[in-house]
């Protein structure tokens, strides 16, 4: 995980912040990439590439990319699209940020659950847009949807727009298929589209199950879906995700603004990832499910009072360790301070996340033992005073 960049990141400023340690020996558990290498068919696709060296501008004429992404899905979640309906994009974020303002007016709302990827809201704030939120409830250890409050807020007419995120970041939460339905009609009956940010779908726990939003409603083309590569096989740095747009109107908005060229190692790097990286995938399940299994172990033993829950989905572990911590807390700034750990905090998660902390686990078993060693010390010195 990157250790550049943090400072303004996690602190929003770049001088003046004292840590415990020299900076290469934090340990980085923020970002969401891995400390993994990627798979090695990717590397060798790309070695391929780079030796002819032509790199101008790159454009997916030929269908082979656009194919070996609808086979993923068909594989992997047994649903596929309108091949002309996806589009390619620099990543969602900028695909969130551009498609707020094709979608909304000035004086609309756009609806998040909370707590949230801090982008939804960076995206509605960038736009003008006034951003309502509707808490998760923790109910028999899990996150769940508030319908009712889901429900008032999206009969509110100026809401235009929903922003879901599944699986969802932070908590990991697969929502189950009747959730996903019943969250969909909510926003379809009140004339909501919706933004389903699905990249983390393939980082499933071994074993389980999760379904694209956009299956359920076949039928409406107010679900726009973003997929990518990037947080699956460790590609972030290419800049490169897919957004698959149904409706035609939305579809022509983005084509005007966003010409379909993208770098040319992305392309490759991406349709190698779909076309060889399920037997990679496989592994890197199976290690980041005992890395959960690690830290429940470890919780379990050393910090009985946190509250965790494996998530089904991602390389996050959202832990409630408010039984040590007074919820005004900044917890980012403490553990950086006190353990040398570079996490993000309930702070970092718009709302409704006070007294939590995000690990991301997707790294060598023995950083996260260290890691866990820094925090579990730092947190009890604190509490013992
Ligand atoms: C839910 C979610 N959406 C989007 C992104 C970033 O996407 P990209 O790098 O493609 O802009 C992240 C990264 O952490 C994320 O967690």
């Amino acid at each position: 995980m990157s250790l550049l960049g943090f400072r303004e990141y996690l602190f929003g400023e770049t001088e003046g912040l004292k840590l415990p340690c020299p900076d290469d020996e934090l340990i980085s558990m923020w970002i969401a990439d891995m400390e993994f290498a990627t798979a090695p068919t990717i590397v060798e696709a790309l070695q391929k590439r780079v030796a002819h060296p032509i790199y101008g501008y790159t454009q997916t004429f030929d269908p082979a990319y656009k194919n070996a992404f609808l086979n993923w899905t068909q594989r992997e979640y047994d649903w596929t699209f309108d091949l002309d309906h996806l589009v390619t994009s620099k990543g969602v974020i900028p695909a969130l940020f551009a498609l707020i303002e094709y979608i909304c007016k000035a004086d609309e709302k756009i609806l998040i659950m909370t707590p949230s990827y801090a982008f939804f809201k960076h995206a509605a704030d960038f736009n003008g847009l006034e951003l309502v939120t509707s808490d998760l409830v923790l109910k028999d250890g899990d996150y769940q949807i508030d319908f009712d409050d889901l429900r008032q807020k999206a009969e509110d007419e100026k809401v235009k727009l929903c922003i879901f995120c599944s699986p969802h970041n932070p908590t990991g939460r697969v929502w189950r298929d009747d959730e996903l339905e019943k969250f969909a009609k909510i926003c379809l009956e009140n004339e909501v589209q919706i933004i389903s940010d699905e990249i983390h779908c393939d980082l499933l726990r071994v074993g389980a199950k999760f379904t694209p939003l956009a299956k359920l409603f076949a039928d409406s083309d107010q679900i726009i879906t973003c997929m990518a590569p990037s947080k699956t096989f460790n590609l972030a740095g290419f800049s490169f995700a897919n957004i698959i747009i149904p409706n035609e109107v939305l579809r022509a908005r983005w084509k005007e603004r966003h010409l379909p060229i993208d770098n040319p190692l992305s392309i490759v790097a991406a349709q190698a990832a779909y076309e060889t990286g399920a037997e990679w995938l496989g592994d890197l399940k199976i290690y980041l499910d005992e890395n959960f299994s690690f830290l429940e172990s470890y919780l379990q033993k050393h910090l009985p009072k946190a509250v965790f829950k494996r998530p089904g989905a991602t390389y996050f572990a959202w832990i409630n360790i408010s039984a040590y911590f007074s919820l005004e807390e900044n917890l980012t700034l403490f553990f950086a301070n006190r353990a040398g750990v570079l996490l993000e905090g309930g702070n970092m998660f718009v709302s409704n996340s006070d007294g939590c902390i995000r690990l991301n686990l997707a790294c060598p078993r023995v950083r996260l033992e260290e890691g866990l060693e820094r925090i579990v010390k730092s947190l009890l010195e604190n509490v013992n005073g």
